[in-house]
């Protein structure tokens, strides 16, 4: 028997890449999945995001595992879109329990990036998002009194800086910075009121992970431009896949981790040591 029978879990960003990978990982252990992904591009970002075709291929893999899924394609930066996904998973599933909170954009590269729309995007994606999912999220766990676990998606840039020259100093660059840290205070803070429903809210922390956020070619001009070890980790590790992150989630959504709350685990292979 999963770890997830009988759950509903609600991703953001679930389209493609990280979140694709948990969907499948809780499906795979028993849950049915609701997957809310802008599934268009963003004009701050230069790396493609993800298609209506990936939310696609998500619902069919969920699928072929044997759970239910609902796709709905909307924005995180928009609340009234967030509350909506939430209240039609909700009316169909009748529950959710398990929460990622995982869309993210790197509007960090190019002439987009300079701009200011690029912090607004950046900064109302992985802030704002993050704030709106879990305020959606919180009132129905709290009224089924069955608790619940969210987890949201930070990143070791929650916990330091990367710019290694001014021309960094972007808004898109800053910006993901300043969500990424602002995350902490949103899940010290939810989880400080929520413990008492036995609702737990963790975040992780990936390093460099093997995705299309940073593998194309406008990251690859940020890595080949960098000094040498800016990207150096105690394991000598160069990007992880999306599965080892979804370990890590999973370990923080499951009853494994039931009295881990208000934690940031960081799957760095030792880079924030350095
Ligand atoms: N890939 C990395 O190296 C890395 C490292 C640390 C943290 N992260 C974080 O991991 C998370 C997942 O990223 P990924 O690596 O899977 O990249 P990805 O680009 O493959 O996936 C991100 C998903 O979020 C969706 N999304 C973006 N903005 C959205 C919005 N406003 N509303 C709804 N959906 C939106 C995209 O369409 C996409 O499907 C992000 O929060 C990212 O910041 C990534």
């Amino acid at each position: 028997m999963g770890r997830f029978e009988g759950k509903t879990a609600f991703i953001t960003g679930g389209a493609r890449g990280q979140g694709r990978s948990h969907a499948l990982a809780l499906a795979a252990e028993g849950a049915d999945v609701a997957v809310l992904d802008i599934c268009r591009q963003i004009p701050s970002v230069q790396h493609s995001m993800a298609t209506p075709e990936d939310l696609v291929e998500t619902e069919k893999l969920v699928r072929d595992l044997g759970q239910e899924f609902i796709g709905i394609q909307g924005d995180v930066r928009n609340k009234d879109e967030v509350d909506a996904a939430v209240a039609a998973v909700e009316e169909r599933f009748g529950r959710i329990d398990l929460v990622c909170a995982n869309a993210g954009i790197m509007a960090t590269t190019g002439p987009p990036a300079q701009e200011i729309a690029a912090w607004h995007d950046s900064v109302d994606t992985m802030l704002s998002g993050v704030f709106y999912t879990l305020k959606a999220v919180i009132p129905g766990m709290i009224q089924r009194g069955e608790g619940g676990s969210i987890v949201i998606t930070g990143s070791t840039s929650s916990m330091r800086g990367v710019a290694y020259k001014v021309d960094m100093l972007s808004p898109g660059q800053v910006g993901y910075g300043a969500a990424k840290h602002g995350v902490l205070a949103i899940m010290r803070n939810f989880a400080m009121a929520l413990g008492q429903h036995r609702i737990r809210v963790n975040t992780v922390m990936p390093m460099g992970v093997n995705t299309k956020m940073v593998v194309n070619d406008f990251f690859a001009g940020v890595i080949a431009d960098a000094p040498p070890g800016w990207m150096a980790n105690a394991m000598q590790q160069g990007l992880v896949e999306p599965e080892d992150i979804t370990n890590a989630v999973a370990f923080l959504l499951s009853e494994d981790a039931r009295f881990v709350t208000g934690t940031a685990l960081a799957v760095d292979s030792g880079q924030l040591l350095l």
